[in-house]
């Protein structure tokens, strides 16, 4: 029976741990269906991650002070150490991204100093407000590939396990800016609309950026980027592809009233979780038991 996103248990769980085993050196370059745009399209986005979530950790912190719900105030504690724990295993993955030869640090070195810019020159109501907005982002994502799961059948079981495990913690804690945002900086309509356009034209344009210098790193020739764009851009926007999906619930934000409960499939979300706790903490094995398990 699929629940309803009323009944589910939303515990913001702080996972410790977490081995992906990330040392082990078979997992291949391209490990997303041996696919070099899929590839390199999710190790873009896993190099935004540290400096990302570093930013969307100091701008909720920057109401923290205000917050007097204990229930609040403790689901920043948890969003804070789930974010903590992400940049560490994508600082990790980022670390055999950079040994194909990605200009990693300077990557990263660059995202900093474009945070920190945003931070400086933006008012605290807003760099929240797109907070919660890239939370609502993150959320989409992580409710399509849950309900998806076929998405990943032909990717490394180690990465994947990853991205999934990312995505459940996600689903867990995508209201907390949110709540934040509009309970405690009494952020409104217009400003987290105005952060989501910002947005939606800055997240692909980054990540679009940073896959340009790794697929030419690659030593993809110039014909052969152009296929990989052209059939990377169908995968991605064309009728079947997977924004195309995510549209609905990306959507949602801007309708008057919204909250990130309102929206998003939980029977997979939970299925996973359930695994995880049948796999004692091991969420490779808990990914591949959800991918074998669903209908
Ligand atoms: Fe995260
Ligand atoms: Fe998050």
């Amino acid at each position: 029976m699929t629940r309803s996103t009323q009944d589910i248990d939303r515990e913001i769980v702080p996972r410790k741990g977490l081995d992906f085993h990330l040392r082990e050196d078979d997992i291949p370059k391209y490990w997303f269906a041996n696919d070099p745009f899929k590839t390199r399209f999710v190790d873009a986005m896993s190099l935004l991650f540290p400096e990302g979530e570093k930013f969307f950790i100091q701008c909720v912190r920057d109401y923290k002070d205000q917050v007097t719900d204990p229930k609040l105030l403790e689901e920043i504690r948890d969003f804070t150490f789930q974010e903590g724990q992400h940049s560490m295993v994508h600082i990790e993955f980022n670390n055999r991204v950079a040994r194909q030869g990605v200009a990693v640090p300077e990557i990263m070195a660059y995202q900093k100093k474009f945070m920190a810019a945003i931070r400086r020159r933006l008012p605290k109501q807003y760099t929240l407000g797109m907070t919660a907005a890239a939370e609502h982002m993150t959320a989409l994502m992580a409710h399509y590939f849950l309900g998806n799961p076929e998405t990943f059948d032909d990717a490394d079981e180690r990465i994947r396990a990853i991205y999934f495990w990312h995505a459940i913690e996600e689903i867990e804690h995508k209201a907390v800016a949110f709540d934040v945002f509009q309970k405690v900086a009494k952020g409104g309509y217009f400003v987290r609309s105005l952060a989501m356009l910002h947005l939606t034209v800055d997240f692909p344009f980054h990540t679009f950026m940073i896959m340009r210098h790794m697929l030419k790193v690659d030593g993809f020739s110039r014909e052969e980027r152009l296929k990989l764009w052209l059939n990377g851009l169908v995968w991605l926007y064309g009728p079947n592809g997977i924004y195309g999906k995510m549209l609905v619930h990306y959507l949602r934000w801007y309708k008057p009233g919204y909250h990130p409960w309102d929206a998003g499939e939980t029977a997979a979300f939970q299925r996973w979780r359930d695994a995880y706790a049948r796999q004692h903490g091991d969420a490779i094995a808990a990914t591949n038991d959800f991918m074998k398990a669903r209908a």
